[in-house]
């Protein structure tokens, strides 16, 4: 139980299940913020070279771990990016190296990065097995990728086509359907077994479709999986706030060049890097749920990935300010998400 007060609640040091990083100069700028607030974090590894093998996360983590301010302490948990030609021998070194902690399934198209990623799931069928067998987790970008679908219906029409069949070929894989975006998926991990689990993003848990179009066309509003509606924010409000072991905290920060987001075809992610506690924090304070704050951000996600839980705490303070309009990425700039509007929290 977080020690709470009107003013200041105390919590283990959270984690954040999903994030991408990038590498080079935009890491050096975003890294040091995530391990301000996050103790450990799943790094994502779609990179534009994707992180397809053990060898390339390895690498990828001392690249990490070079950029890292001195005497901070964060752990990055690797993750591996399937393709059609991932090895059963792969999983295996993944499943030894002990820093690789999931494989990551991009339906091929789905997003940033995504060319390289899986055009359909019976290409793994060896790799899935040998991963329901060593308790590799599956982590996934769950939407389909047809054309023809409409781009507010990709998730729930993934659970169809892909999820269903897959958890009925391989009952007991781990599987991580990251970050949530509907009343459908929610409903649909509320009602399965303790083999799956999910993350769900501070946009996500915020705003709703509306917010992409206020006034406007708003890119720093444009993610994958898109916004939805109300009726779904309140759905993954109420799941993140429920106390569902199975839901837990994975930002899915993505930063872009401002300048990439913002032209004719702009690039999807929001970035939290900065500030995703205190997000998190203002979604559970307005549903006076504060008191399951630390599950979400520091027990459920660590539980699931059999990891164990920090031991040291992090405070949140009642304390206003504004989140700035832009902050260093690499050569560039990134807007972080709701840029310029105010926060009551503060993590110190
Ligand atoms: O909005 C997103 N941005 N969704 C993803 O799945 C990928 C991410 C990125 O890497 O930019
Ligand atoms: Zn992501």
């Amino acid at each position: 139980m977080p020690n709470q007060t009107a003013q200041s609640i105390t919590i283990t040091r959270p984690d954040d299940f999903h994030l991408h990083v990038r590498d080079g100069d935009a890491m050096r700028s975003v890294l040091p913020l995530t391990a301000r607030q996050f103790g450990r974090a799943i790094i994502m590894p779609n990179l534009p070279i994707p992180v397809t093998t053990v060898a390339l996360a390895t690498a990828y983590r001392e690249r990490i771990l070079a950029a890292l301010p001195e005497a901070v302490q964060f752990e990055p948990l690797m993750t591996v990016y399937l393709t059609d030609h991932t090895s059963v021998d792969e999983v295996w070194k993944a499943a030894g190296s002990g820093y690789v902690h999931a494989m990551k399934l991009y339906p091929s198209g789905a997003t940033t990065h995504s060319a390289a990623g899986v055009t359909d799931l019976k290409h793994c069928y060896k790799v899935l097995e040998a991963m329901q067998e060593n308790g590799m987790p599956l982590s996934l970008h769950g939407e389909v990728t047809d054309p023809e679908v409409d781009i507010f219906d990709k998730e729930a029409v993934f659970i169809d086509r892909v999820l269903l069949p897959l958890r009925r070929d391989f009952p007991e894989l781990r599987i991580v359907f990251e970050h949530l975006s509907t009343k459908v998926a929610v409903d649909y991990v509320n009602s399965a077994d303790e083999f799956i689990a999910a993350t769900i993003t501070p946009q996500h848990l915020l705003f709703n479709r509306n917010a992409i179009f206020q006034g406007g066309i708003r890119p720093h509003y444009y993610c994958l999986p898109i916004l939805k509606t109300e009726e779904d924010r309140q759905a993954l409000v109420k799941a993140a706030t429920s106390q569902n072991k199975r839901f837990f905290a994975g930002t899915d920060s993505a930063p872009h060049p401002k300048e990439n987001k913002e032209q004719a075809s702009g690039s999807g992610g929001c970035f939290t890097g900065l500030h995703a506690m205190e997000l998190y924090t203002t979604v559970f304070e307005k549903e006076n749920a504060l008191d399951s704050l630390e599950a979400f951000t520091s027990f459920n996600g660590a539980d699931f990935y059999k990891l164990p839980r920090n031991k040291t705490k992090v405070i949140l303070k009642k304390e206003p300010w504004e989140i700035p309009a832009t902050l260093p990425l690499g050569s560039s700039v990134v807007v972080p998400l709701a840029y310029k509007e105010k926060l009551d929290w503060k993590l110190v």
